[in-house]
């Protein structure tokens, strides 16, 4: 049986992957700050799942319990990190870009080093994050929800870069989704959303196959394309 951590495996994208993994015969980590939510998921087949609560703003904490949950699980092939947050900040609250920081970019990179340098002393492994298609451009409305996402692209090939330089197989998946149906999908003016169903498919899917990069829905790999090719002068005024 095959061994995975899901870092915010709670809700949304991250409960639909846990749940997908656990059907592939893996024996899964789940993670997240909602105790009670964790250990009713975890009820639901405890032959399956492990619930570990961890807050990944916590960087002090996060990786000691990382290493129990390892221990617990009896080994780690898989570590996918789906947890994230972001809100609309027309007015540049900066508690708001604050929270957004400490998860997106302190709690992301505390987990992904802990992850690389464990695989790296096992000389394998695989690590998958959501990151976004947001991650592409800046927003006005969510600021430092796209930067944190550029930054999680850009980190993740970095990672990539690494283990190629190393000769080591650890696999990095960058997942950058469009609009997916969780409590995260905020806002007017969405389309293309898929179910969490529909995605956890798609991740899985391109996990299996060693992707590097996915979007998710396939489709939105037509959006990334334009949104790259859209002249700064135009995206300003947008
Ligand atoms: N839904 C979309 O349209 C969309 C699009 C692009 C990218 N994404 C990305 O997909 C990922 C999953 O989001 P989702 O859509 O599935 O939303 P969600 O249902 O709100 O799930 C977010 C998960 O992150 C966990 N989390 C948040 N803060 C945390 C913290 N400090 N410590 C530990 N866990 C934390 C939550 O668990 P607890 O609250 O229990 O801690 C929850 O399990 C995020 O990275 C998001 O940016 C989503």
């Amino acid at each position: 049986m095959k061994k995975a951590i899901v870092i915010g495996a709670s809700s949304g994208i991250g409960k639909g992957i846990a749940q997908l993994l656990a059907a592939n015969n893996y024996y899964v980590g789940i993670t997240g700050r909602r105790t009670d939510l964790l250990k009713a998921f975890a009820s639901t087949n405890r032959n399956c799942f492990v619930a570990k609560t961890i807050d990944v703003k916590d960087t002090i904490t996060t990786p000691e319990k990382l290493t129990e949950l390892v221990a617990e699980l009896g080994g780690l092939d898989l570590i996918i990190i789906s947890s994230g947050t972001g809100d609309f900040n027309e007015h540049l609250d900066f508690e708001i870009e604050k929270n957004t920081i400490a998860t997106n970019i302190l709690g992301f990179t505390c987990i992904a080093d802990w992850a690389f340098n464990f695989f790296e002393k096992q000389q394998y492994g695989h690590l998958a994050a959501i990151s976004s298609v947001g991650g592409l451009r800046g927003s006005r409305v969510a600021p430092a929800y796209n930067a944190s996402k550029a930054y999680q692209i850009s980190y993740l090939e970095g990672l990539r870069q690494k283990s190629k330089k190393l000769g080591i197989p650890i696999f990095i998946t960058d997942i950058r989704p469009g609009f997916v149906d969780t409590a995260m999908a905020k806002g007017e003016g969405q389309f293309w959303v898929s179910s969490i169903t529909k995605a956890a498919h798609q991740i899985i899917n391109a996990i299996n196959k060693k992707k590097q990069i996915v979007y998710i829905t396939k489709r939105w790999k037509l959006i990334a394309i334009i949104l790259r090719l859209i002249p700064n002068k135009i995206y300003n005024r947008l």
